[in-house]
Protein backbone atom coordinates (compact mmCIF):
# COMPACT_ATOMS: atom_id res chain seq x y z
CA UNK A 1 0.00 0.00 0.00
CA UNK A 2 1.40 3.50 -0.82
CA UNK A 3 1.66 5.90 1.75
CA UNK A 4 -0.99 8.23 -0.37
CA UNK A 5 -3.56 4.87 0.37
CA UNK A 6 -2.38 4.95 3.63
CA UNK A 7 -2.95 8.83 4.21
CA UNK A 8 -6.48 7.99 2.75
CA UNK A 9 -7.59 5.56 4.64
CA UNK A 10 -6.29 7.31 8.27
CA UNK A 11 -8.10 10.43 6.99
CA UNK A 12 -11.43 8.05 7.80
CA UNK A 13 -11.02 7.18 10.88
CA UNK A 14 -10.12 9.03 13.88
CA UNK A 15 -7.57 11.19 14.45
CA UNK A 16 -4.37 11.40 12.39
CA UNK A 17 -1.91 13.64 13.17
CA UNK A 18 1.69 12.84 11.17
CA UNK A 19 4.62 15.12 11.88
CA UNK A 20 7.17 14.92 9.61
CA UNK A 21 10.51 16.33 9.79
CA UNK A 22 13.93 15.68 8.07
CA UNK A 23 14.71 18.10 4.73
CA UNK A 24 10.66 18.63 4.52
CA UNK A 25 10.62 20.47 7.60
CA UNK A 26 9.62 23.58 5.91
CA UNK A 27 6.07 21.85 5.49
CA UNK A 28 6.00 18.87 6.99
CA UNK A 29 2.36 18.66 8.25
CA UNK A 30 0.25 15.96 7.10
CA UNK A 31 -3.61 16.36 8.84
CA UNK A 32 -7.02 16.03 8.54
CA UNK A 33 -8.42 19.29 8.66
CA UNK A 34 -12.16 18.58 9.39
CA UNK A 35 -10.87 16.90 12.67
CA UNK A 36 -8.74 19.69 13.34
CA UNK A 37 -12.26 22.05 13.45
CA UNK A 38 -13.56 19.84 15.62
CA UNK A 39 -10.94 19.16 17.83
CA UNK A 40 -10.46 22.59 17.91
CA UNK A 41 -14.02 23.26 18.36
CA UNK A 42 -15.16 20.52 20.47
CA UNK A 43 -14.91 22.13 24.06
CA UNK A 44 -15.27 25.79 23.22
CA UNK A 45 -11.09 26.03 24.09
CA UNK A 46 -9.56 28.43 21.59
CA UNK A 47 -6.56 26.74 21.56
CA UNK A 48 -4.75 29.27 19.13
CA UNK A 49 -5.20 32.32 21.80
CA UNK A 50 -4.38 30.10 24.53
CA UNK A 51 -1.05 28.70 23.00
CA UNK A 52 0.09 31.94 21.65
CA UNK A 53 -0.25 33.73 25.17
CA UNK A 54 1.47 30.91 26.47
CA UNK A 55 4.43 30.73 24.02
CA UNK A 56 4.91 34.21 25.43
CA UNK A 57 5.12 33.57 29.11
CA UNK A 58 7.16 30.41 28.78
CA UNK A 59 9.26 31.99 26.43
CA UNK A 60 9.50 35.53 28.42
CA UNK A 61 9.16 35.08 31.62
CA UNK A 62 11.90 36.28 33.68
CA UNK A 63 11.18 34.01 36.44
CA UNK A 64 10.64 31.05 35.30
CA UNK A 65 12.91 27.39 35.05
CA UNK A 66 12.63 28.13 31.26
CA UNK A 67 16.41 28.12 30.96
CA UNK A 68 16.51 24.96 28.82
CA UNK A 69 14.52 26.49 26.11
CA UNK A 70 18.06 28.55 25.09
CA UNK A 71 20.59 25.52 26.44
CA UNK A 72 21.03 24.20 22.30
CA UNK A 73 22.00 28.28 21.83
CA UNK A 74 23.59 29.35 24.80
CA UNK A 75 25.71 26.09 25.78
CA UNK A 76 28.63 27.89 26.02
CA UNK A 77 31.30 26.51 23.94
CA UNK A 78 33.90 26.64 27.12
CA UNK A 79 31.44 24.18 28.53
CA UNK A 80 30.93 21.70 25.09
CA UNK A 81 35.03 22.01 25.01
CA UNK A 82 35.46 20.86 28.57
CA UNK A 83 33.01 17.98 28.54
CA UNK A 84 34.69 16.59 25.44
CA UNK A 85 38.21 17.21 27.39
CA UNK A 86 36.16 15.28 30.26
CA UNK A 87 35.46 12.13 28.00
CA UNK A 88 38.23 12.24 26.36
CA UNK A 89 40.08 11.66 29.46
CA UNK A 90 37.65 8.89 30.27
CA UNK A 91 37.52 7.25 27.42
CA UNK A 92 41.27 7.10 27.88
CA UNK A 93 41.73 5.88 31.24
CA UNK A 94 38.65 4.16 31.77
CA UNK A 95 36.62 0.73 30.71
CA UNK A 96 33.31 1.96 32.63
CA UNK A 97 31.60 4.97 33.47
CA UNK A 98 29.26 4.69 36.39
CA UNK A 99 26.53 7.26 36.32
CA UNK A 100 25.12 7.76 39.97
CA UNK A 101 21.83 9.79 39.40
CA UNK A 102 17.96 9.64 40.14
CA UNK A 103 15.33 10.77 37.29
CA UNK A 104 15.99 13.51 35.28
CA UNK A 105 19.58 13.35 36.44
CA UNK A 106 20.24 9.77 34.55
CA UNK A 107 17.42 8.99 32.27
CA UNK A 108 18.15 11.35 29.43
CA UNK A 109 22.13 9.88 29.22
CA UNK A 110 20.35 6.51 29.89
CA UNK A 111 17.76 6.89 26.85
CA UNK A 112 20.34 8.73 24.44
CA UNK A 113 23.25 6.10 25.22
CA UNK A 114 20.30 3.48 24.11
CA UNK A 115 18.78 4.99 21.58
CA UNK A 116 22.15 5.55 19.50
CA UNK A 117 24.91 2.74 20.66
CA UNK A 118 24.72 -1.08 19.03
CA UNK A 119 22.58 -3.60 20.56
CA UNK A 120 25.23 -5.41 21.99
CA UNK A 121 28.56 -3.54 22.33
CA UNK A 122 29.55 0.29 23.16
CA UNK A 123 29.75 2.66 20.00
CA UNK A 124 32.90 2.69 18.46
CA UNK A 125 34.63 5.77 20.14
CA UNK A 126 32.84 4.88 23.46
CA UNK A 127 33.23 3.28 26.56
CA UNK A 128 30.62 1.15 28.89
CA UNK A 129 28.54 3.65 30.83
CA UNK A 130 26.83 1.65 33.71
CA UNK A 131 23.93 3.81 35.68
CA UNK A 132 23.69 3.31 39.40
CA UNK A 133 21.96 5.17 42.32
CA UNK A 134 18.16 4.96 40.58
CA UNK A 135 17.19 1.76 42.93
CA UNK A 136 17.82 0.62 46.25
CA UNK A 137 18.28 -3.08 44.76
CA UNK A 138 21.18 -4.58 47.10
CA UNK A 139 21.36 -7.32 44.24
CA UNK A 140 22.00 -4.27 41.69
CA UNK A 141 24.62 -2.99 43.47
CA UNK A 142 26.45 -6.35 44.31
CA UNK A 143 26.87 -7.30 40.65
CA UNK A 144 27.46 -3.47 39.88
CA UNK A 145 30.78 -3.79 41.94
CA UNK A 146 31.09 -7.56 40.95
CA UNK A 147 31.03 -6.30 36.93
CA UNK A 148 34.11 -3.27 37.88
CA UNK A 149 36.36 -5.95 39.24
CA UNK A 150 39.75 -5.65 37.54
CA UNK A 151 38.28 -2.77 35.52
CA UNK A 152 39.29 0.92 35.64
CA UNK A 153 36.59 3.49 36.05
CA UNK A 154 35.42 6.80 36.71
CA UNK A 155 32.34 8.29 38.57
CA UNK A 156 30.23 10.53 37.77
CA UNK A 157 27.32 11.70 40.44
CA UNK A 158 24.42 14.07 39.01
CA UNK A 159 22.39 15.13 41.13
CA UNK A 160 21.07 19.00 41.30
CA UNK A 161 19.53 18.91 45.25
CA UNK A 162 22.60 17.09 45.81
CA UNK A 163 20.93 15.13 48.47
CA UNK A 164 18.44 12.81 46.63
CA UNK A 165 18.39 9.87 49.42
CA UNK A 166 19.04 6.71 46.55
CA UNK A 167 22.29 9.04 45.02
CA UNK A 168 23.65 9.88 48.20
CA UNK A 169 23.72 6.30 49.37
CA UNK A 170 25.00 4.88 45.82
CA UNK A 171 27.59 7.30 45.57
CA UNK A 172 29.19 6.59 49.03
CA UNK A 173 29.59 3.14 47.83
CA UNK A 174 30.60 3.95 44.78
CA UNK A 175 33.08 6.36 46.15
CA UNK A 176 34.82 4.25 49.01
CA UNK A 177 35.05 1.42 46.44
CA UNK A 178 37.29 3.84 43.95
CA UNK A 179 38.67 5.17 46.92
CA UNK A 180 40.05 1.44 47.83
CA UNK A 181 41.42 1.11 44.50
CA UNK A 182 42.90 4.37 43.68
CA UNK A 183 43.75 5.98 46.93
CA UNK A 184 44.10 9.55 46.54
CA UNK A 185 43.65 9.77 42.93
CA UNK A 186 40.54 8.57 42.98
CA UNK A 187 39.34 11.87 43.15
CA UNK A 188 40.53 12.94 40.17
CA UNK A 189 38.32 9.98 39.44
CA UNK A 190 35.04 11.95 40.51
CA UNK A 191 33.09 13.88 38.89
CA UNK A 192 30.43 15.89 40.37
CA UNK A 193 27.43 17.34 38.37
CA UNK A 194 25.44 19.79 40.02
CA UNK A 195 23.92 22.88 41.85
CA UNK A 196 26.55 25.93 41.20
CA UNK A 197 26.19 27.46 44.85
CA UNK A 198 24.40 24.91 47.24
CA UNK A 199 23.47 21.32 48.40
CA UNK A 200 25.65 18.59 49.82
CA UNK A 201 27.10 17.47 47.24
CA UNK A 202 28.76 20.70 46.09
CA UNK A 203 30.01 21.07 49.64
CA UNK A 204 31.76 17.72 49.32
CA UNK A 205 33.13 18.35 46.09
CA UNK A 206 34.75 21.76 47.01
CA UNK A 207 36.07 20.15 50.00
CA UNK A 208 37.48 17.47 47.82
CA UNK A 209 38.76 19.26 45.29
CA UNK A 210 36.46 17.21 42.71
CA UNK A 211 35.81 18.21 38.99
CA UNK A 212 32.53 19.88 38.90
CA UNK A 213 30.04 20.74 36.11
CA UNK A 214 27.13 22.85 36.94
CA UNK A 215 23.63 22.68 36.33
CA UNK A 216 21.95 26.09 35.77
CA UNK A 217 19.91 27.24 38.16
CA UNK A 218 17.25 27.66 35.76
CA UNK A 219 16.85 24.05 34.25
CA UNK A 220 15.15 21.22 36.49
CA UNK A 221 16.30 18.08 36.53
CA UNK A 222 14.00 16.75 33.62
CA UNK A 223 14.32 19.16 31.21
CA UNK A 224 18.71 18.96 31.82
CA UNK A 225 19.42 16.39 29.46
CA UNK A 226 21.18 19.01 27.05
CA UNK A 227 22.89 20.34 29.85
CA UNK A 228 26.25 18.51 31.60
CA UNK A 229 23.82 16.12 33.23
CA UNK A 230 22.96 14.35 29.93
CA UNK A 231 25.63 14.99 27.31
CA UNK A 232 28.93 14.10 29.37
CA UNK A 233 27.79 10.36 30.26
CA UNK A 234 26.47 10.26 26.57
CA UNK A 235 29.62 11.90 25.23
CA UNK A 236 31.31 9.20 27.27
CA UNK A 237 29.42 6.17 25.85
CA UNK A 238 30.79 7.44 21.98
CA UNK A 239 27.41 9.11 20.62
CA UNK A 240 28.20 12.94 19.14
CA UNK A 241 27.25 15.80 21.82
CA UNK A 242 27.65 18.28 18.83
CA UNK A 243 25.39 16.66 16.32
CA UNK A 244 23.10 16.14 19.01
CA UNK A 245 22.93 19.71 20.16
CA UNK A 246 22.93 20.79 16.58
CA UNK A 247 19.71 18.84 16.35
CA UNK A 248 18.37 20.59 19.47
CA UNK A 249 19.29 23.70 18.40
CA UNK A 250 17.54 23.08 14.91
CA UNK A 251 14.01 22.32 17.04
CA UNK A 252 14.78 25.39 19.06
CA UNK A 253 14.99 27.57 15.66
CA UNK A 254 12.12 25.82 14.07
CA UNK A 255 9.55 25.45 17.48
CA UNK A 256 9.93 29.24 18.04
CA UNK A 257 6.71 30.02 16.32
CA UNK A 258 3.80 31.28 18.81
CA UNK A 259 1.56 30.48 16.10
CA UNK A 260 0.25 26.73 16.66
CA UNK A 261 -0.64 26.30 12.70
CA UNK A 262 2.71 26.21 12.41
CA UNK A 263 5.04 24.87 15.22
CA UNK A 264 4.36 21.17 15.28
CA UNK A 265 5.17 21.13 19.08
CA UNK A 266 2.22 23.06 20.11
CA UNK A 267 -0.18 21.03 17.89
CA UNK A 268 1.20 17.49 19.13
CA UNK A 269 0.56 19.43 22.74
CA UNK A 270 -3.01 21.17 21.42
CA UNK A 271 -3.60 17.15 20.58
CA UNK A 272 -2.73 16.09 24.08
CA UNK A 273 -5.10 17.94 25.68
CA UNK A 274 -7.86 17.75 23.42
CA UNK A 275 -8.18 14.17 23.59
CA UNK A 276 -7.74 14.38 27.46
CA UNK A 277 -10.65 16.33 27.39
CA UNK A 278 -12.66 14.49 25.41
CA UNK A 279 -11.97 11.43 27.74
CA UNK A 280 -8.80 9.71 26.76
CA UNK A 281 -6.98 9.47 30.01
CA UNK A 282 -3.75 7.53 28.64
CA UNK A 283 -1.01 8.42 25.95
CA UNK A 284 0.83 5.03 25.05
CA UNK A 285 3.90 5.92 23.17
CA UNK A 286 4.38 3.31 20.78
CA UNK A 287 7.72 2.59 18.73
CA UNK A 288 8.85 0.01 16.49
CA UNK A 289 12.78 0.06 17.47
CA UNK A 290 13.35 -1.61 20.98
CA UNK A 291 16.48 0.92 21.60
CA UNK A 292 13.65 3.15 22.47
CA UNK A 293 13.28 1.59 25.29
CA UNK A 294 14.41 4.27 27.78
CA UNK A 295 13.41 7.11 25.38
CA UNK A 296 10.31 6.35 26.50
CA UNK A 297 11.34 6.04 30.24
CA UNK A 298 12.91 9.85 29.67
CA UNK A 299 9.23 10.91 28.28
CA UNK A 300 7.23 8.92 30.66
CA UNK A 301 9.08 11.02 33.10
CA UNK A 302 9.21 14.52 31.76
CA UNK A 303 5.36 14.65 30.67
CA UNK A 304 4.37 12.30 34.28
CA UNK A 305 5.99 14.44 36.40
CA UNK A 306 5.12 18.44 34.42
CA UNK A 307 1.47 17.04 34.37
CA UNK A 308 0.61 14.70 36.54
CA UNK A 309 -0.81 17.67 39.56
CA UNK A 310 -3.75 18.97 40.65
CA UNK A 311 -5.39 15.42 40.09
CA UNK A 312 -5.25 16.14 36.78
CA UNK A 313 -2.80 14.79 33.67
CA UNK A 314 -2.65 12.08 30.66
CA UNK A 315 -0.92 9.07 32.05
CA UNK A 316 1.97 8.73 30.07
CA UNK A 317 2.42 4.83 29.72
CA UNK A 318 4.43 3.21 26.81
CA UNK A 319 4.84 0.15 24.59
CA UNK A 320 7.77 -1.29 22.02
CA UNK A 321 5.86 -2.91 18.80
CA UNK A 322 6.03 -5.67 17.75
CA UNK A 323 6.81 -7.21 21.12
CA UNK A 324 3.77 -5.98 23.08
CA UNK A 325 1.34 -6.59 19.87
CA UNK A 326 1.49 -9.83 21.20
CA UNK A 327 0.42 -8.42 25.29
CA UNK A 328 -0.64 -5.16 25.70
CA UNK A 329 -2.18 -5.01 21.90
CA UNK A 330 -5.10 -7.36 22.78
CA UNK A 331 -6.14 -4.19 25.61
CA UNK A 332 -5.57 -1.00 23.27
CA UNK A 333 -7.31 -3.24 20.34
CA UNK A 334 -10.61 -4.15 22.41
CA UNK A 335 -10.19 -3.50 25.83
CA UNK A 336 -10.99 0.25 27.96
CA UNK A 337 -11.23 2.53 25.69
CA UNK A 338 -9.00 5.18 27.85
CA UNK A 339 -6.51 5.91 25.87
CA UNK A 340 -4.97 7.04 22.82
CA UNK A 341 -1.34 6.07 21.02
CA UNK A 342 1.42 7.90 19.73
CA UNK A 343 3.21 6.34 17.45
CA UNK A 344 6.78 7.40 16.96
CA UNK A 345 8.82 5.88 13.68
CA UNK A 346 12.33 6.64 11.70
CA UNK A 347 11.80 6.93 7.67
CA UNK A 348 15.28 5.95 7.29
CA UNK A 349 17.06 3.27 9.31
CA UNK A 350 20.98 2.67 8.70
CA UNK A 351 20.87 -1.02 8.66
CA UNK A 352 18.77 -3.33 7.79
CA UNK A 353 18.32 -7.21 7.00
CA UNK A 354 17.18 -9.00 4.08
CA UNK A 355 14.59 -12.24 4.53
CA UNK A 356 16.32 -15.52 2.83
CA UNK A 357 14.81 -17.71 0.03
CA UNK A 358 14.58 -20.87 1.15
CA UNK A 359 13.93 -23.50 -1.35
CA UNK A 360 11.80 -26.06 0.38
CA UNK A 361 9.61 -22.97 1.49
CA UNK A 362 8.20 -24.81 4.44
CA UNK A 363 7.42 -22.03 6.35
CA UNK A 364 5.67 -20.25 3.29
CA UNK A 365 7.86 -16.89 3.56
CA UNK A 366 8.64 -16.73 0.37
CA UNK A 367 6.60 -14.67 -0.61
CA UNK A 368 7.65 -12.38 1.84
CA UNK A 369 11.54 -12.74 1.29
CA UNK A 370 11.21 -9.43 -1.73
CA UNK A 371 10.91 -7.68 1.68
CA UNK A 372 13.59 -6.37 4.51
CA UNK A 373 12.80 -6.47 7.91
CA UNK A 374 12.68 -2.82 8.45
CA UNK A 375 9.87 -2.73 5.29
CA UNK A 376 7.89 -5.40 7.10
CA UNK A 377 8.34 -3.70 10.53
CA UNK A 378 7.15 -0.60 8.68
CA UNK A 379 4.39 -2.54 7.14
CA UNK A 380 3.42 -3.75 10.35
CA UNK A 381 3.09 -0.28 11.97
CA UNK A 382 0.41 -0.01 8.78
CA UNK A 383 -1.17 -3.05 9.37
CA UNK A 384 -1.16 -1.63 13.71
CA UNK A 385 -2.31 1.90 12.75
CA UNK A 386 -5.68 0.93 10.84
CA UNK A 387 -6.49 -1.89 12.97
CA UNK A 388 -6.14 0.25 16.24
CA UNK A 389 -8.24 3.01 14.08
CA UNK A 390 -10.65 0.33 13.32
CA UNK A 391 -10.64 -0.52 17.24
CA UNK A 392 -11.42 3.48 17.82
CA UNK A 393 -8.06 3.90 18.90
CA UNK A 394 -6.78 8.01 18.34
CA UNK A 395 -3.28 8.18 16.83
CA UNK A 396 -1.16 10.70 16.77
CA UNK A 397 2.25 9.76 14.53
CA UNK A 398 5.34 11.36 14.63
CA UNK A 399 7.66 10.31 12.33
CA UNK A 400 11.59 11.05 12.52
CA UNK A 401 14.00 11.13 9.30
CA UNK A 402 16.43 9.19 11.14
CA UNK A 403 17.54 7.54 13.97
CA UNK A 404 20.95 9.56 14.87
CA UNK A 405 22.61 11.93 17.50
CA UNK A 406 21.15 14.98 15.20
CA UNK A 407 17.37 13.59 14.87
CA UNK A 408 17.32 12.69 18.84
CA UNK A 409 18.76 15.94 19.85
CA UNK A 410 15.31 17.80 18.11
CA UNK A 411 13.53 14.65 19.28
CA UNK A 412 14.36 15.64 23.19
CA UNK A 413 13.52 18.93 22.20
CA UNK A 414 10.01 18.88 20.76
CA UNK A 415 9.22 16.54 23.34
CA UNK A 416 10.43 19.04 26.31
CA UNK A 417 8.47 22.36 24.57
CA UNK A 418 4.74 20.61 24.28
CA UNK A 419 5.65 19.09 27.54
CA UNK A 420 5.99 22.85 28.85
CA UNK A 421 2.92 23.70 26.86
CA UNK A 422 0.86 20.89 27.33
CA UNK A 423 1.36 21.20 31.24
CA UNK A 424 0.36 25.43 30.90
CA UNK A 425 -2.48 23.93 28.67
CA UNK A 426 -3.86 21.91 31.60
CA UNK A 427 -3.51 24.55 33.98
CA UNK A 428 -0.71 22.97 36.02
CA UNK A 429 2.86 24.43 36.64
CA UNK A 430 5.66 22.39 34.78
CA UNK A 431 8.46 22.46 36.23
CA UNK A 432 7.91 21.39 39.85
CA UNK A 433 7.59 18.04 41.23
CA UNK A 434 5.61 18.33 45.34
CA UNK A 435 4.66 14.57 44.68
CA UNK A 436 7.53 13.38 44.58
CA UNK A 437 8.98 15.63 47.41
CA UNK A 438 6.12 13.85 49.07
CA UNK A 439 7.57 10.32 48.89
CA UNK A 440 11.37 11.50 49.85
CA UNK A 441 9.92 12.98 53.19
CA UNK A 442 7.60 10.10 54.33
CA UNK A 443 11.15 8.27 53.97
CA UNK A 444 13.03 10.24 55.55
CA UNK A 445 10.52 10.13 58.38
CA UNK A 446 10.95 6.27 57.90
CA UNK A 447 14.36 5.98 58.52
CA UNK A 448 14.93 8.58 61.35
CA UNK A 449 12.08 7.53 63.35
CA UNK A 450 13.66 3.48 62.59
CA UNK A 451 9.77 2.04 61.99
CA UNK A 452 11.00 0.66 59.93
CA UNK A 453 9.72 -3.72 60.10
CA UNK A 454 12.47 -5.72 60.17
O1 LIG B 1 12.77 16.30 37.20
C1 LIG B 1 13.19 16.39 38.34
O2 LIG B 1 13.51 17.50 38.85
C2 LIG B 1 13.38 15.17 39.20
O3 LIG B 1 12.97 14.02 38.56
C3 LIG B 1 14.84 15.01 39.60
O4 LIG B 1 15.62 14.90 38.43
C4 LIG B 1 15.06 13.77 40.48
O5 LIG B 1 14.19 13.80 41.57
C5 LIG B 1 16.51 13.75 40.97
O6 LIG B 1 16.79 14.90 41.71
P1 LIG B 1 18.27 15.38 41.97
O7 LIG B 1 18.90 15.70 40.66
O8 LIG B 1 18.12 16.59 42.83
O9 LIG B 1 18.98 14.26 42.67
Amino acid sequence: MSMAEYMKLSKMEHLSLILRWGNEWLSPLKLNTNLDEQLMNFNGTDYAEAISNIHYYLEEAIDLPNGWLNIPYMMDSDVIAEILGVSFEIRKKADVLVVVGIGGSYLGAKAIKEALSPYFKPCEEGIEVLFVGHNLSGRYMNQVIERLQGKEFYINVISKSGSTMEVSIAFRILRQLAQKKYGTEANERIIVTTDSEKGSLKNQATNHGYRQFHIPSNIGGRYSVLSPVGLLPIAVSGVDVVQLLEGAKSAAWALKEADVEKNLAYRYAMYRHALYTKGYKVELLASFEPALAYLHEWWKQLFGESEGKAKKGLFPASVSYSTDLHSLGQFVQEGNPILFETFLSFREMEEDYSIPIDLQDEDALNKVSQYTLNEINGITKQGTFFAHSEGGVPIIEIEIKRLDAFHMGYLLFFFMKSCAMSAYLLGVFPFDQPGVEAYKKKIAELLITETIVK
